[in-house]
C-alpha cells in the first residue's frame, strides 16, 4: 500500500468509525451553505423518522427540515457557528404528535489553515428520555402539591368542624348538668324531710342509704358540670380575698369523718404565716382542688396517714408561688398508669373503679384548674408505698390597703 492510499484508508476509515462510534448520537458536518459534508447513520435514520426524507452528501439541511419554526431556529445555531462560535445548546424536533425529541447538540465551526470558517460540525445526543422523566417527575410534583394543599384544606374544615361540634356538646353537657342538679337538690331536700317523719330504724336506715346515693350522683353531676364548663371555656376564676386557713378548715371539716371513719389521720402543715396570710383568688377552686386530691388519698390508702403540707417557693412583687402536696401512705400509682392520670375519664387502674367508685374526672378538673391559675400539677408515687400529689400556683397578694401607701389623701378615688 502506497503512503498516500494508506492516509486515505486511515482517514477513512477512522472517520467512519468515529461517525459510526455511538448508536445514540448523531454527528454531521456542513459547508458554509449548509449542506452535508459528511453524516452518520443515526443521523440519516432521524432525518428519515422526523420529516419522512433521504439525506445526501450535498443536500442542504434546511431543505429537508419540514417545519418552519424548526427550520428557523436550525439556521439561527448554523449561523452562529459559523461566525466562529463554540457552543452548545437544547433543542426540540420534529411533530408534536409523532417524533418530538429532544436533543442536546454541541456545536462547532470547521476552520481551514488561515483559520477562516468554511463549514460546521454537530455532535447531537438524544435526551429525549430523560426530558420526558423530567417532565412526568415535574407533573408529579405539582400533582402531589395540589394534592397535599386539597388535603390540607379539608383538613382545616374537618378539624374546625370537630372542634365547633366539640364544644356545642360541652356547652350542651354543661346546660344538661345544670339543669339536672336542681331535681336533684330537691330529691336531696325531700329525703332529708321524710327522714325528720320517719320514725321507723329500717326506714331511716333506706333514707340514709338514698340520701348516701343522691350524694354520689350529685358528685358525679358535679364533675361533669365542671368539666364541660372547663372544656367549653366557660369557666371564668374568681378573683376574691381568701385565706388558706379556712380553705383547709372546710377542707378537713368535710372530709375528716371519712378519714376518720377508715381508721385514718390527716394532717395539715402549712406555716401560720402563710396560713393566715390575705390572698386574692378563688377559693373555692383552690379548695376543690384540694378535696379532690385529699379525697383521692383517703380513697385509696388503708392504713397510715393523709398529709396536706403548703409551703412559698418563691414570691414576687405581686403573688406569691405556693407548693401543695398531699401525701398519703395509699396503695400507690405505677409509673404506666401516672402517665394517663390527667386524661378524661381515666382511672389508673380500671377494675378498682366498681371498688372506690368515681367518674375518673378528678385530677382532670384539678389539672384545668391550676392550669387556669397559671400553675402546674404531678405526682410522684411508690406502688404500695403511697403518692404525693402536688401543685404550684401563683398566689396573688392581696393589695396593700391604699391608705397606707399613701398617708397624705385619706380616700383616693381608686379602690
Ligand atoms: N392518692 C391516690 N392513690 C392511688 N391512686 C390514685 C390516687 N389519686 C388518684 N388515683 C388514681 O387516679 C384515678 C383518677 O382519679 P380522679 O381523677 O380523682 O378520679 P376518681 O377519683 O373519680 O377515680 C383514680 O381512679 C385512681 O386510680
Ligand atoms: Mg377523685
Amino acid at each position: 500500500m502506497r503512503a498516500y492510499e494508506h492516509e486515505n484508508f486511515v482517514n477513512s476509515s477512522l472517520l467512519s468509525s468515529l461517525l459510526e462510534s455511538s448508536p445514540d448520537v448523531i454527528i454531521f458536518a456542513l459547508d458554509r451553505h449548509y449542506r452535508y459534508l459528511v453524516f452518520n447513520s443515526k443521523h440519516r435514520e432521524t432525518m428519515r423518522a422526523i420529516w419522512g426524507k433521504e439525506i445526501a452528501v450535498g443536500t442542504s439541511m434546511l431543505d429537508v427540515i419540514g417545519n418552519d419554526a424548526d427550520r428557523e431556529a436550525a439556521k439561527r445555531s448554523f449561523d452562529r457557528t459559523l461566525m466562529g462560535e463554540h457552543f452548545s445548546t437544547e433543542e426540540a424536533y420534529g411533530d408534536e404528535k409523532l417524533a418530538r425529541l429532544y436533543w442536546r447538540i454541541f456545536w462547532a465551526p470547521i476552520r481551514n489553515d488561515d483559520g477562516d470558517v468554511i463549514g460546521l460540525t454537530c455532535f447531537n445526543m438524544d435526551i429525549t428520555e430523560h426530558k420526558l422523566a423530567e417532565a412526568e417527575l415535574d407533573n408529579y410534583r405539582h400533582h402531589l402539591e395540589q394534592l397535599v394543599d386539597t388535603r390540607t384544606a379539608e383538613l382545616v374544615i374537618a378539624k374546625d368542624a370537630a372542634e365547633a361540634a366539640n364544644r356545642a356538646k360541652s356547652s350542651f353537657l354543661a346546660n344538661m348538668s345544670h339543669e339536672l342538679r336542681t331535681p336533684m337538690n330537691g330529691i336531696m331536700g325531700m329525703i332529708d324531710m321524710a327522714k325528720r317523719r320517719m320514725a321507723d330504724a329500717k326506714g331511716l336506715d333506706q333514707l340514709d342509704k338514698a340520701k348516701l346515693s343522691a350524694e354520689r350522683l350529685l358528685g358525679v353531676l358535679n364533675d361533669i358540670l365542671d368539666i364541660s364548663t372547663i372544656e367549653a371555656q366557660r369557666l371564668v376564676l374568681e378573683n376574691i380575698p381568701m385565706q388558706l386557713v379556712s380553705i383547709t378548715e372546710n377542707l378537713v371539716g368535710t372530709l375528716g369523718h371519712k378519714a376518720t371513719d377508715k381508721g385514718l389521720r390527716v394532717r395539715v402543715e402549712i406555716p401560720s404565716g402563710l396560713d393566715n396570710q390575705q390572698f386574692q383568688g378563688d377559693p373555692l377552686r383552690l379548695g376543690q382542688i384540694l378535696t379532690n386530691l385529699v379525697g383521692n388519698a383517703i380513697k385509696f390508702t388503708e392504713h397510715g396517714e393523709i398529709v396536706l403540707r403548703a409551703r412559698p417557693v418563691r414570691e414576687t412583687a405581686e403573688a406569691l408561688q405556693v407548693r401543695f402536696e398531699v401525701s398519703d401512705t395509699g396503695v400507690g400509682i405505677d409509673a404506666e398508669a401516672q402517665t394517663r392520670l390527667f386524661r378524661s375519664f381515666e382511672q389508673a387502674d380500671n377494675s378498682m373503679t366498681r371498688k372506690y367508685g368515681g367518674a375518673g374526672l378528678g385530677l382532670v378538673i384539678s389539672k384545668h384548674l391550676v392550669q387556669l391559675m397559671g400553675g402546674d400539677i404531678g405526682v410522684e408515687s411508690t406502688p404500695g408505698q403511697g403518692s404525693t400529689f402536688w401543685f404550684v400556683v401563683p398566689l396573688k397578694k392581696r393589695a396593700p390597703s391604699s391608705t397606707s401607701l399613701t398617708p397624705s389623701s385619706s380616700r383616693p378615688s381608686a379602690e
